[in-house]
């Protein structure tokens, strides 16, 4: 028999994606190819990503990426059994190209389209990856977010915390940036740090003790920056100091938040035999923040379960398999949806 096949488009920050994955008849999932073009590049000389010109990148570059992972997956566009299309949360103006191109496609194809949330997608790789039986914990860390969310089940999640002002891997990518190291500030800061000192410069770890399951980290980036200033003009050791304190901080702060979380999540299913910390977002990339974590999970009895790198950063791999849970779950045709810059999950 032949596998429901579902096309997946990402769009929403300045990755251009798109994916097959495969669903076959006994329950296996496939990705037949995953095809991910990053604008790094046209954003580089700006220190961060600039929405219009992400959306302009977006227009050129869907339709090539779409036939790419058309052809890699070996399969023609008429196998196609519905299109799934990022719909927010992220950029408007690259929402719209995704959205727009998914809707054309599954119109002139006559098979449904459904609208994913982004967040979802991140959400549900560990289903992809691994197999994993809902209910887990998930951990997203990435540029723009970084959460803690309970997924119970299909479109059943609930967010424990979040950042109160800005997402770990800005924090990195900021730190990165008043220390003139090269964007992406996260895999710069990293290498920065392994020659560095962690103790030289004493820094805070943001809510550390405090009940609530929330992250803050811009106090940390600030005492980051007046330290530099304070040791300013910067030599090459004080950099990696200085980045080797930042990471260190970090790691600390998230292994804590995340600790509190796995207690009540160990409080809440006494009963799971299976108890899962999932993480997500290109932050997972960094090898101490996996420490810090896989630390938080040995003390409470709960395995750490990070999917490769490249289903941890923005794909459209990720929104095909929502798109086809969704659509296993009797989701319906969503021609009308409209892109929503802000959807929390
Ligand atoms: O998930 P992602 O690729 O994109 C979104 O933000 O959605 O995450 C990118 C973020 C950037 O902030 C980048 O600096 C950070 O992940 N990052 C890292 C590392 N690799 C990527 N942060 C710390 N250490 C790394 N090795
Ligand atoms: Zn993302």
């Amino acid at each position: 028999a032949r596998p429901i096949r579902v096309l997946g488009i990402e769009t929403s920050c300045d990755e251009t994606a798109a994916s097959i994955v495969a669903r076959w008849e006994d329950g296996a999932v496939q990705i037949l190819s995953n095809i991910v073009y990053s604008q790094i590049d046209d954003h580089a000389a700006y220190g961060g990503v600039v929405p219009e010109i992400a959306a302009r990148a977006h227009i050129e570059a869907l339709d090539g990426i779409i036939s790419a992972a058309l052809e890699a997956a070996g399969t023609p566009l008429a196998s196609i059994d519905a299109v799934a299309a990022t719909t927010g949360p992220g950029l408007i103006g690259g929402l719209i190209v995704g959205a727009v191109t998914g809707k054309a496609i599954a119109a002139a194809k006559g098979v449904p389209f459904l609208g994913i949330n982004h967040l979802e997608g991140h959400a549900l790789t560990p289903r992809l990856t691994d197999d994993l039986p809902y209910p887990y914990l998930l951990l997203l860390v990435s540029g723009g977010h970084t959460q803690l969310v309970l997924v119970r089940g299909l479109g059943d999640y609930e967010r424990w915390g979040t950042t109160i002002d800005d997402a770990l891997g800005e924090a990195f990518d900021k730190t990165a940036k008043l220390l003139r190291l090269p964007h992406p500030g996260g895999p710069s800061v990293e290498r920065m740090a392994a020659r560095g000192d962690a103790k030289r410069f004493s820094l805070p770890r943001p809510l550390r003790g405090e009940q609530r399951l929330d992250f803050s980290f811009s106090g940390l980036k600030t005492a980051v920056r007046l330290a530099a200033e304070a040791a300013s003009p910067l030599s090459t050791k004080d950099v990696e100091d200085l980045c080797a304190g930042f990471q260190a901080a970090a790691a600390e702060s998230l292994g804590d938040r995340v600790s509190r979380a796995l207690a009540r999540f160990t409080r809440e299913f006494p009963e799971l035999a299976d108890k899962v910390l999932a993480v997500a977002g290109g932050v997972a990339a960094n090898a101490a923040i996996r420490d810090a974590l896989s630390h938080a999970g040995a003390k409470y009895g709960v395995r750490l379960l990070a999917p490769p790198h490249a289903l941890c950063t923005d794909n459209a791999a990720m929104i095909a398999y929502a798109g086809l849970e969704r659509l296993e779950a009797g989701a319906y045709c969503q021609t009308s949806a409209s892109v929503r810059p802000r959807w929390p999950l």
